[in-house]
């Protein structure tokens, strides 16, 4: 019988104040070692356009590459539960995003689909939860919008943008988004959605008031090239070995010791 986690046991895991700890991977051997570690939550990101393709940014990668990348990393699993993005544009429209979501769930055997998304991509949300896929939304700093961003800037700053990201997070629950996810933004921006937020909160560079938290698997390695992010740290340097890094970091996840004052953005 499968020992996986399911989404009810991470709703559990929310309503009992329990931290979800998160972690990208992109192949078998490290999903086995994050595992082991103990994390709940592992995410094949389409950050691997830039930490495994060398590309400088997420945009070129393709659903086959996520779906080639996601069933690597569920042969590795047996407790995570598997999360993947769809990538840039294979969720323009609803008819895109559910073709998009069958071939990574199906053939990739992954438990649910990321998308990027603000209250604007709601009926997206709405049309894949109508479907039956599981989805989280992904909103704050929009990776592959960084081009209309203008770069990787904090997102949510002031009360105008606090309460931007809380209209997006309700519309995005009430279109059936599973889980959210927020991405670099003002600490009391996060609070401010987390306050309001029935389903799963997953944080990065968002504070330390989420329900769970996720790094890139590079980032807490050490082994990002060029300047790792600000909120991230290198659990390596510590720690010493990879499986020493993995579970000193889900540790101090459970703790609420990670992220500190430190890695957040006023
Ligand atoms: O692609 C990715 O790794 C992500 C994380 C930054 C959450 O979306």
């Amino acid at each position: 019988m499968s020992k996986r986690l399911s989404l009810t046991r991470l709703r559990r895991m929310k309503a009992d104040g329990e931290p979800i700890v998160a972690l990208t991977a992109y192949d078998y051997s490290f999903a086995r070692a994050v595992d082991a570690a103990g994390i709940d939550l592992v995410l094949v990101g389409d950050s691997l356009g830039m930490v495994v393709q060398g590309h400088a940014g997420t945009m070129p990668v393709t659903v086959a590459e996520m779906a080639y990348h996601t069933r690597c990393v569920a042969r590795g699993l047996s407790r995570a539960y598997l999360m993947v993005d769809l990538p840039f544009l294979s969720d323009y429209d609803e008819r895109s995003a559910l073709e998009s979501a069958a071939v990574l769930i199906k053939e990739g055997g992954a438990d649910m689909v990321k998308v990027e998304a603000t209250a604007e991509q709601a009926p997206i949300v709405a049309a894949l939860s109508r479907a039956g896929v599981p989805v989280c939304a992904h909103f704050g700093l929009r990776p592959q919008r960084v081009g209309q961003l203008g770069g990787y800037r904090v997102q949510g700053r002031g009360d105008e943008g606090a309460a931007q990201l809380c209209e997006d997070a309700r519309a995005l629950q009430a279109a059936g988004a599973d889980m959210l996810l927020v991405e670099c933004v003002s600490a009391k921006a996060a609070r401010a959605v987390q306050a309001q937020c029935q389903t799963p909160l997953i944080g990065i560079g968002a504070g330390s008031d989420c329900d769970g938290q996720i790094l890139v698997l590079q980032d807490m390695l050490g082994i990002t090239p060029g300047q790792p992010p600000s909120f991230s740290h290198d659990f390596m340097a510590d720690a010493g070995t990879i499986p020493g890094a993995l579970s000193a970091y889900a540790e101090a996840v459970r703790a609420r010791r990670f992220p500190g004052p430190e890695h957040g953005f006023d």
